[in-house]
């Protein structure tokens, strides 16, 4: 491995000595999933840091969204960004919910609200919003249409554990949120994922839901499937969880150095955090503007690489231009499109150094001549 590449992420994981004992008797017992012990206290303290009454861990966060999603029993048609993963999109799929796409704002890439106003219909059910790179939406503004409307507010907040909104820390926000804690966010528990809400009853139906539906000692309320985290993960994911408030806090001073250092380059513009709302800051997101900078972001893609740095093109297929979502590509969503187009996703990394940061502000400083460099 080239210790000098800076890989688009860097997952931060305990050393095994920190858990090496809890694991070894988990092992010993024999418990090591179906709602042990580890998974139990990592809920409890998933809970306590997002200031919920409920948490379940799930196995990851594509199937916390389908089992929440499926817990909920809704019908009809669901308000969804198509600038998101697609596995956003794929749970109301599995879910038999129909998606209706909606833009983004320009600066926060979050979910447009006036767009969003503009596409509810009398068979809208939720609104699934997603805080981008770890950016909170404009809650309080998709809390006042969901209110008025009478609509459930969802999040599938995968990207932003750790992030916050007016002071909170998200996973409180609407009826429920669901975080992934996968390999390639800033706070992982390998594989993982959780689903936050204050509602008893369905936090109780995703446990049973997560169990293959099992309600009684042999019976099933539901088709669920098996969504259960293993003890090794909660042991990871709990000796994690105190470290994640200060790797939020670097990757803020961070991306508040960078954005101190290109102010004065034409062109290239970062993802706008709301005032209010901390972002934990996924990546180093950069907008290129090619008649200001003079290069396009695919021409820049290169320059990073020659550089050992690794710049991904996060999402250049926004979700409604994906083959399998065909029947939706004609629809217009002009700031989805620009940002698929002209985004750039940079290696940011909650132990980064402000002299690896000076390498990736170099490379979009100088972009020495780019026919030379490709050549
Ligand atoms: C917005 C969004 N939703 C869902 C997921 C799926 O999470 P997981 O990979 O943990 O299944 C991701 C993961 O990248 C995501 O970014």
């Amino acid at each position: 491995m080239d210790k000098n590449k800076l890989n688009i992420v860097k997952p931060l994981f305990p050393e095994v000595g920190e858990f090496i004992n809890e694991f070894e008797q988990s092992l010993k017992s024999g418990q090591v999933t179906n709602n042990s012990p580890w998974v139990q206290e990592f809920e409890k303290a998933l809970a306590k840091y997002a200031g919920t009454k409920y948490c379940s861990a799930i196995v990851n966060g594509e199937m916390a969204l389908l089992l929440l999603l499926r817990a909920l029993n809704i019908k009809g048609s669901v308000l969804v960004p198509s600038y998101t993963f697609s596995g956003t999109v794929h749970a109301l799929i599995w879910n038999n919910l129909k998606p209706v796409f909606v833009d983004i704002n320009p600066d926060t890439l979050t979910i447009d609200l006036n767009d969003l106003k503009s596409k509810i219909k009398p068979d809208t059910s939720a609104i699934l919003a997603v805080p981008i790179y770890g950016n909170p939406c404009d809650i309080e503004g998709l809390e006042k249409i969901a209110n008025e409307k009478g609509i459930k507010l969802l999040f599938d907040s995968a990207p932003a554990f750790g992030s916050q909104y007016k002071g909170k820390k998200l996973g409180g926000f609407g009826l429920a949120e669901i975080f992934s804690f996968h390999a390639t966010k800033v706070y992982s528990t390998m594989e993982g994922g959780a689903v936050f809400t204050n509602d008893e009853e369905l936090h109780k139906r995703i446990c049973e839901l997560r169990n293959f539906g099992q309600h009684a000692e042999a019976d099933c309320i539901d088709y669920g499937l098996n969504g259960k985290m293993t003890e090794i993960c909660a042991l990871i994911g709990l000796k994690n969880l105190p470290k994640l408030d200060k790797w939020v806090e670097r990757r803020n001073e961070l991306v508040h150095y960078f954005e101190e250092k290109i102010k004065d380059i034409p062109g290239i513009k970062p993802q706008k955090v709301q005032e209010g709302s901390i972002s934990n800051h996924l990546y180093l997101y950069i907008s290129v503007d090619k008649e200001k900078y003079g290069l396009h972001r695919d021409e820049l893609i290169p320059l990073f690489e020659k550089n050992g740095i690794i710049a991904r093109r996060f999402f250049c297929n926004p979700v409604h231009k994906m083959k399998c979502y065909g029947e939706y590509s004609h629809i217009n969503l002009p700031n989805t499109e620009y940002a698929s187009a002209n985004g750039l996703s940079l290696p940011l990394y909650s132990d980064m150094s402000f002299k690896e940061m000076d390498r990736i502000i170099k490379v979009i400083r100088e972009k020495t001549d780019y026919n030379t460099i490709v050549s």
